[in-house]
C-alpha cells in the first residue's frame, strides 16, 4: 500500500515536517516514507520517527501519494534527470525548495500536480509561516492536503507565484530580523542587570505573545501600540525614540533589500 507522505531529503525541513505530522496525528509514522543518501541520516530518522527510510529517491518516488521535495535548489536538476526520479499524474508533488519556480518543476515532472511552498525556519518548534502556490491541475483536495501538512508546522497563507519574493521577505527571512530586535533587548535588559537567562526568557517570550496578540486580538497592529502606550506612562518614551530614528522606515528598507535579492536569485 502506498504511503501517504514521502519526503525526498531528511534534513531540517523535512525533519520538523516529519516531526510536526506525527506530533499533531495528521499521519501516523507508518504512512510517511523519507530518503536521504547518507546512512547516518536515515539511522537518526528511524531511531526519532521510526519512520521507513530509503537511500535513492528513485525507490521511493512511487510508493506515496504526496511527495515533498525537500532537498537544496542545487541538487534538484541532477534528481529528475541522473537519478531518474519521476513523479506522476496520481501524485502531489510539493516542494519547499527556495527559489525552484512551478515552470521548473513542471518541466521535471509534467505530469505532476505541483505545490510551491516558501516556508520559514520556524516550522521546526511548529510555529512557521508558510506561502504556498497553488499550480494549475491541481484539485480542491489536493489544497486541502497541502493546508493539512502544512497546518501541521505553523500557519500558512495561499499566495500567487509572483507574490513569493514578498513571502520570502516578511516571512522566509523575517525570524532573523526579529531575532536582532531580541538581541537588542536581551543586550539592554542585560545592561540594567538582568542575567542573560532571565533576559532571554522575557524577551523571548514578550516576541511570542506579541505574535499571538497580532494574530489573535483582531486589533490592527497601530491600535496595539496605542493600547500599550498609556499618556505619560512608560512605553510611549521607548516609542518615540523608535519612530525618531525612523524603525519602520528602516524595517521596509530591509524588506526591499531581501526582496530586491530574491527577485535577482529567481532571475538566475
Ligand atoms: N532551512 C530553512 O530555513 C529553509 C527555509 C525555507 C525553505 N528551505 C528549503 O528547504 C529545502 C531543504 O532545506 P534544509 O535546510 O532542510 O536542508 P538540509 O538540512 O541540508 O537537508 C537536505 C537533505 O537532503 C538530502 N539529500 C541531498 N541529496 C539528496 C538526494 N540526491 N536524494 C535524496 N536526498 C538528498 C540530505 O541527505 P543527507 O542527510 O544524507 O546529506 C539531507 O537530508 C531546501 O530546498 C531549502 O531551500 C529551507
Amino acid at each position: 500500500m502506498k504511503a501517504k507522505i514521502g519526503f525526498i531529503g531528511a534534513g531540517r525541513m523535512a525533519g520538523a515536517m516529519i516531526g510536526g505530522l506525527i506530533a499533531k496525528n495528521v499521519y501516523s509514522k507508518d504512512e510517511i516514507i523519507a530518503c536521504a543518501p547518507s546512512e547516518a541520516t536515515r539511522n537518526r530518522m528511524t531511531q526519532k520517527y521510526g519512520i521507513r527510510m530509503f537511500e535513492k529517491a528513485a525507490d521511493m518516488d512511487d510508493q506515496a501519494e504526496i511527495i515533498v521535495l525537500a532537498i537544496k535548489p542545487k541538487y534538484i536538476g541532477s534528481l529528475f534527470t541522473d537519478e531518474g526520479v519521476r513523479v506522476g499524474k496520481d501524485q502531489l508533488l510539493i516542494s519547499i525548495a527556495a527559489g525552484v519556480k512551478i515552470e521548473t518543476l513542471r518541466s521535471y515532472a509534467p505530469e505532476a500536480r505541483i505545490v510551491r511552498v516558501m516556508p520559514n525556519h520556524c516550522c521546526m518548534v511548529l510555529e512557521g509561516a508558510a506561502g504556498y502556490v497553488m499550480s494549475e491541475g491541481c484539485t480542491a483536495e489536493d489544497k486541502k492536503n497541502v493546508e493539512t501538512v502544512l497546518s501541521a508546522i505553523g500557519l500558512a497563507a495561499e499566495v500567487r507565484e509572483c507574490d513569493l519574493d514578498a513571502v520570502t521577505g516578511i516571512c522566509g527571512s523575517s525570524p532573523a530580523y526579529l531575532y536582532i530586535a531580541a538581541h537588542a533587548l536581551i543586550e539592554a535588559g542585560m545592561k540594567y542587570g538582568l542575567t542573560e537567562e532571565q533576559a532571554t526568557v522575557l524577551a523571548g517570550q514578550s516576541l511570542v505573545g506579541a505574535g499571538k496578540m497580532i494574530l489573535e486580538s483582531g486589533m490592527k497592529t497601530e491600535e496595539l501600540v496605542d493600547g500599550v502606550c498609556s499618556p505619560g506612562g512608560t512605553t510611549i518614551e521607548g516609542v518615540k525614540v523608535l519612530r525618531d530614528e525612523h524603525l519602520e522606515d528602516t524595517m521596509i528598507r530591509c524588506v526591499d533589500a531581501c526582496v530586491k535579492r530574491s527577485i535577482e536569485m529567481g532571475k538566475n
